[in-house]
């Protein structure tokens, strides 16, 4: 069943400060890998810390229909018994990824080298996303995709017979290519090398390595440049899950706009590829401080604390900064609303195939809360306002996208009216306690009637 089926309105109204801890839940993007990677492997991965978000369920139903074995011990605490590279058997109906880009273009990208044939379906939202830029390099390896136009879901993959290891350069700033492309490579025999002219978050580098394949990464004057020696045999491991700093993005930018509130974030992730939003608001002037600096499942993690900054100002954010941030730009805006001055985001037109369209979503939840906002394909500026002064009194469209739900009702913790969001359902995908966390800060967000 999807999250989505029936709208949950929700309002949020200025109050007290918000004050306390946020133990946000575990970070979506290695949430996925664990457990695609732990399907992969030979033995049995343990997860500790995965996000039980929609997104991430539907990716273990996934591992499931492939032949890995998927247990829930507790909170958070998991097991895979994988079934190694190459052992992916074919699942014997359509696989629903809910509203899960991630999960869709990963799981494609893992079976796309594997003789068998699996469907994939997906919510409005994804449904209406482009597949292309998955299926044109899996093409490479054999793989066979069918589709709707434009390369929509419902797609039909039928997994290479005899793959052949590709060089691809992206291109577009993507870690789901990117990521499809290295987990296809896994299972074709020879060296697959992926180059990436801009960064993109390098979380399946990372597993790939602690999962003992054999990966090397060199920065280059092309960008980085990644082999991948194909059929390993992954071995299962130990997988602590850190904390997302995309979801961390909403108490802490609430708490830098909320008079008088003090929030700290325990355990984020703050790994380079992950942090532009936080480098960003030091730049407009917020209170933020890192403490207690150490690793954690191979990420370097902090504790973030973040307090009430009323004298923020706008910035301009380079189009370079755009994939290390790619989906804190909404609750940015939200800052950005209350930060004196104009802002201008650069660079970001791969927002415009998020879960929505997140430029104009954005644009005109903002407008309609008595913010100036222009837009262009892949940019947008901001007229702040300065603390305190964005009047809201709106209701907010969503679209099945829970990162612009909960940015508009950070806005509302902040603006003269109360602020309105049509449905906050799809807050699950990706942060299920959303409600009880911030209601344990002191936020008054409450659900609606229609
Ligand atoms: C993700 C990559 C990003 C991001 C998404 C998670 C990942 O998408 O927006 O939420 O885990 O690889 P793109 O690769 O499309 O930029």
């Amino acid at each position: 069943m999807s999250a989505h089926d029936i709208p949950v309105p929700m309002t949020a109204c200025a109050g007290a400060p918000l004050a306390g801890t946020a133990e946000v839940p575990g970070d979506k993007s290695i949430s996925h890998r664990a457990l695609i990677l732990g399907a992969l492997a030979v033995g049995k991965t343990r997860i500790t810390g995965l996000l039980e978000g929609q997104d991430i369920l539907d990716t273990a139903a996934a591992m499931r229909a492939f032949g890995a074995e998927v247990v829930q011990h507790g909170p958070g605490e998991w097991s895979v018994h994988g079934v190694g590279v190459g052992g992916f058997g074919e699942p014997d109906n359509v696989i629903d990824c809910g509203n899960s880009g991630t999960g869709v273009r990963l799981v494609m990208g893992a079976m796309a080298t594997t003789p068998i044939t699996a469907t994939f379906t997906g919510d409005a939202s994804l449904r209406a996303r482009p597949m292309e830029r998955i299926t044109d390099p899996l093409a490479l390896f054999g793989a066979r995709a069918v589709g709707r136009a434009g390369g929509r879901l419902p797609m039909t993959i039928t997994g290479a017979s005899d793959p052949v290891p590709v060089r691809y350069e992206l291109p577009v700033a993507s870690a789901q290519v990117k990521s499809a492309v290295l987990l296809a490579g896994l299972n074709a025999p020879g060296e697959t090398v992926v180059i990436e002219r801009v960064a993109t978050r390098d979380h399946t580098e990372r597993m790939l390595e602690g999962f003992g394949a054999d990966i090397f990464v060199e920065e280059t004057g092309e960008g980085r440049v990644i082999t991948l020696r194909g059929q390993p045999e992954l071995v299962a491991q130990e997988i602590a899950v850190p904390r997302d700093p995309s979801s961390a993005a909403f108490p802490v930018c609430a708490a830098l706009i909320v008079p008088g509130s003090e929030v700290l974030v325990p355990g984020i992730s703050l790994n380079p590829t992950r942090a532009g939003l936080f480098e960003t608001l030091r730049e407009m002037g917020a209170d933020l401080t890192y403490e207690n600096a150490r690793e954690a499942g191979g990420e370097p993690v902090a504790d973030l604390r973040a307090r009430f900054s009323p004298r923020m100002r706008g910035v301009v954010v380079p189009a370079g900064r755009a994939a290390s941030m790619i989906d804190e730009y909404p609750v940015l805006s939200v800052v950005a609303a209350n930060a004196a001055g104009e802002t201008v985001m650069e660079g970001i037109g791969e927002l415009r195939v998020k879960e929505s369209d997140r430029i104009d979503t954005m644009a005109r939840g903002l407008r309609a809360c008595g913010v100036a906002v222009a837009e262009t394909d892949d940019s947008m500026r901001i007229q702040g306002l300065g603390a305190g002064r964005v009047p809201g009194g709106a209701t907010c469209e969503t679209r099945l996208d829970h990162r612009i739900a909960m940015s508009f009702l950070v806005l509302g913790l902040a603006a003269r009216v109360p602020v309105k969001v049509d449905d906050s359902a799809p807050i699950a995908t990706s942060f299920p306690g959303f409600e009880a966390l911030m209601a344990g800060l002191g936020a008054r967000i409450v659900r609606v009637n229609h």
